[in-house]
């Protein structure tokens, strides 16, 4: 697959527009505010304040697309982080990422729960688009540096910068689950993919199984030889390991604890009518995260009277996502017809059941929301960490509080102490909100504390510099040169 493969090198470009350490992300850290305002605000999700305390202080450069359709340049710096965006078109916004990444990646990725779209098109614009973040990231970076690869948009771009730049270091991070191999089987493009990710140096995933996942189909689809977090091929050894991500903890334990957040807390719970139970949902809209599930759930224990609007109160936030996939406008439809339904039914006058807000929510809004729940209910179908259960973990500073986790969310390998569900299985999810809801305050303080401590130790920080350590180590030279500098990673079968 690789032989006779191209290596035309392009020179960094000189002086000191370039860096020794360059993120490449599908979205660039800022985007552009509402018209008529010409202004950049940071950008939702949780990549953002994952890496920007990583890159602040290192002079590092974010290559990435500002979320506007034409040629606008984003702002040249941002918090200590040098931009340098690429831009599409409005072909490439509906080929590459509402297409190839979003309907045949992202649902093809999360346990097929939608059908993905196939498309020779779509691919052609994500192989091409790949191919300008791969030139944008060979121009900025110096001799000998380190890129850093992020997410399932960008899964080309390994190979297509190590064609352009061998002399740099590359790592690419999947934020979202790696598919078991019959699943992946299934694109067409298997091999352009698979080879696109062989060319970092090291590949990291949210949990071991997905590193698993990938090394297997590795073995098997491109004749790689090694082991789960070993793999030679192509004349190179690939590292590949689990590095699940987490949160800037200290800065939510900081907002927490804040005297306005913790007053508007308050205030939120006066709004609801003082209840005795906030059951709440964060949620980018998405099919993924199993929010009609968890809805049908509650609707259930309404009517069979375990829930009263008059004692208890449901509060989902839906963040307005991805609204010009059919998928997503549908999802958007169904959820909406849910809530009215639920409504409709058990809702009392001034007390409805389900209060649902379709809207995104400043950090202070948010982190109050967190210190007004009793119960945080997280249950996507398929998630690859889910950073939400992980917040909510972190503002519960005095152990109150429970957390619903789906056993299909990344975070489900760490927060033990959650009530864990299925969320395919309405009755079992019903039983673990009830449970959550009426747990011992003494088990329910173990249970925080538990999570807690995972949460406080390993944040965003550990995280970014676990990979980062481990993609120094990673040398790139095939096994026979291991033998004399032994690794970790290292097997005995090559
Ligand atoms: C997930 C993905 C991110 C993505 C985010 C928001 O968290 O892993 O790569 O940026 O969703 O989605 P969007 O399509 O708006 O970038």
């Amino acid at each position: 697959m690789s032989a006779g493969r191209q290596r035309t090198a392009s020179p960094p470009i000189a002086g000191s527009a370039t860096s020794d350490f360059v993120v490449v992300a599908n979205r660039l850290p800022v985007h552009p505010a509402e018209p008529p305002s010409r202004a950049w605000e940071p950008s939702p999700g949780g990549l953002v304040p994952a890496l920007s305390g990583v890159l602040a202080g290192r002079d590092g450069v974010w290559v990435g697309w500002s979320g506007e359709i034409g040629p606008r340049d984003a702002p040249g710096t941002h918090e200590g982080m040098r931009l340098r965006s690429v831009h599409l078109t409005q072909r490439d916004y509906d080929e590459f990422y509402l297409g190839f990444s979003n309907a045949t990646l992202w649902p093809l990725y999360h346990d097929a729960v939608r059908t993905p779209t196939f498309h020779r098109d779509w691919f052609h614009a994500y192989r091409d688009v790949n191919r300008r973040y791969a030139e944008s990231a060979a121009q900025v970076a110096s001799f000998g540096g380190t890129v850093w690869v992020h997410d399932y948009q960008l899964q080309m771009v390994p190979r297509l910068l190590r064609e352009l730049r061998p002399d740099l270091k590359i790592g690419f991070f999947l934020h979202i689950p790696f598919p078991p191999r019959e699943l992946f089987l299934q694109l067409p493009w298997r091999h352009a993919i698979l080879d696109g990710l062989l060319g970092a140096d090291l590949v990291g995933f949210q949990v071991p199984g997905a590193a698993a996942n990938f090394s297997r189909l590795a073995r098997r689809l491109s004749g790689a030889k090694g082991t789960t977090s070993s793999i030679e091929y192509d004349g190179r050894t690939i590292n590949v390991g689990a590095f699940p991500i987490s949160i800037d903890s200290a800065r939510f334990v900081e907002r927490a604890q804040d005297p306005e957040v913790r007053a508007r807390a308050r205030q939120i719970r006066a709004d609801l009518g003082d209840p005795e139970v906030v059951l709440l949902g964060v949620d980018r809209l998405d099919y993924t995260k199993g929010i009609d599930n968890r809805i049908r759930a509650v609707a259930e224990l309404f009517a069979d009277g375990t829930l009263h609007p008059s004692k208890h109160v449901v509060v989902q936030v839906a963040v307005p996502s991805r609204e010009e996939d059919d998928h997503y406008v549908s999802e958007r439809r169904h959820l909406e017809q849910i809530v009215s339904e639920v409504n409709g039914d058990h809702a009392l006058v001034g007390r409805p059941a389900v209060h649902y807000l379709h809207q995104s929510l400043l950090m202070d809004e948010l982190v109050a929301m967190y210190l007004a729940a009793d119960v945080m209910v997280v249950t996507p179908f398929r998630d690859g960490m889910n950073l939400i259960a992980k917040e909510y973990v972190a503002c519960r500073t005095d152990l109150s509080g429970a957390l619903v986790l789906s056993e299909f969310a990344g975070a489900a390998a760490e927060l033990k102490g959650a009530f864990f569900v299925n969320p395919h299985d309405l009755e079992g999810m019903k039983e673990a909100i009830v449970r959550a809801m009426t747990v011992a305050p003494r088990e329910g303080r173990a249970r925080m504390l538990r999570m807690r401590r995972t949460v406080l130790r390993h944040d965003v920080h550990a995280w970014a510099s676990s990979f980062l350590g481990a993609l120094a180590r990673s040398t790139g030279r095939p096994r026979a040169i291991h033998a004399v500098q032994p690794s970790a990673g290292a097997t005995a079968n090559g």
